[in-house]
């Protein structure tokens, strides 16, 4: 069963108050499924961790290095995210790849090593406004997942969750239509399928790109979709509730228990 998932992604903001604010107020809503992923910024984990231990709320980093160790200064390595009980991380964020220059190379290494490392990555892909106008998305999605696809056997894409999130959506208060949404969630399962047949269907897709209460619905009624990456809306606990409500009336939960 492909898993449900609704990752927070407070980027750069937060703070400890939002922290104790935030996390009393989510313990009795989470469930099993759809998981709750809170990734606050890395120096939050531990306050985090005093909140979400022993719930149903999981939480990961927003980005890792690629190495175990080293003179890497201000990075941060998956097993410290581990030994934290960071369930995911986020990896190769378009923010990342735009501002720090992550090449899908150097992607496809931070996802190995959250598999070596016992992680699950959420590995961003999307294309820029300008590259869908000049009709480059699906070559772009093909780009940015074809080395994963490569790289990663049957056994770890169970540990890869791949999030689409067109660059032209993200914090601009206008979301994917559910329609574009679907047409490239259809496109990332066919192409996984063409490099190993059956994984479309198992792989868990998120959307993610202003996804907010009022669009939630619509983006989660595609049947593509198992879940979202949540950026702003994920810094207000009502908004932040309102969207995982949503999840868990469209994802059917009783069939999903049933089955499970
Ligand atoms: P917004 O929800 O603020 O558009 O951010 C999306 C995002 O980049 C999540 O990783």
């Amino acid at each position: 069963m492909r898993r449900k998932l609704l990752v927070a992604n407070w980027k750069m903001n937060g703070s400890l108050d939002l922290c104790r604010r935030m996390f009393p107020a989510l313990i009795d809503v989470a469930r099993t499924q759809p998981e709750m992923v809170i990734c606050p910024p890395t120096l939050h984990i531990a306050e985090t961790v005093r909140h979400a231990s022993g719930t149903r709320i999981r939480w990961g980093v927003q980005n890792v290095s690629e190495k175990a160790a080293g003179a890497l200064t201000g990075e941060v390595s998956v097993p410290m995210a581990h030994e934290m009980g960071c369930a995911y991380a986020i990896v190769g964020h378009s923010e990342r790849r735009a501002f720090f220059g992550e090449s899908d190379e150097l992607v496809a290494d931070k996802v190995q090593a959250c598999l070596f490392h016992h992680i699950t990555a959420i590995a961003c892909v999307g294309e820029t406004l300008a590259e869908r106008q000049a009709g480059q998305a699906f070559s772009v999605l093909a780009r940015q997942l074809r080395l994963l696809l490569e790289r990663f056997d049957d056994e770890a894409w169970r540990h890869i969750v791949i999030a689409y999130e067109p660059v032209w959506a993200i914090g601009t208060g206008e979301s994917a239509q559910p329609e574009q949404i679907g047409q490239v969630m259809r496109f990332i399962r066919h192409f996984a399928d063409a490099a190993r047949p059956g994984l479309g269907q198992s792989m868990s897709l998120l959307y993610g790109g202003s996804v907010r209460p009022d669009c939630a619905e619509h983006v989660f009624q595609s049947e593509d979709v198992d879940g979202a990456l949540v950026g702003g809306a994920s810094l207000d606990v009502e908004s932040w509730l309102a969207i995982y409500q949503a999840a868990c009336r469209s994802f059917d939960l009783d069939s999903l228990q049933q089955a499970a």
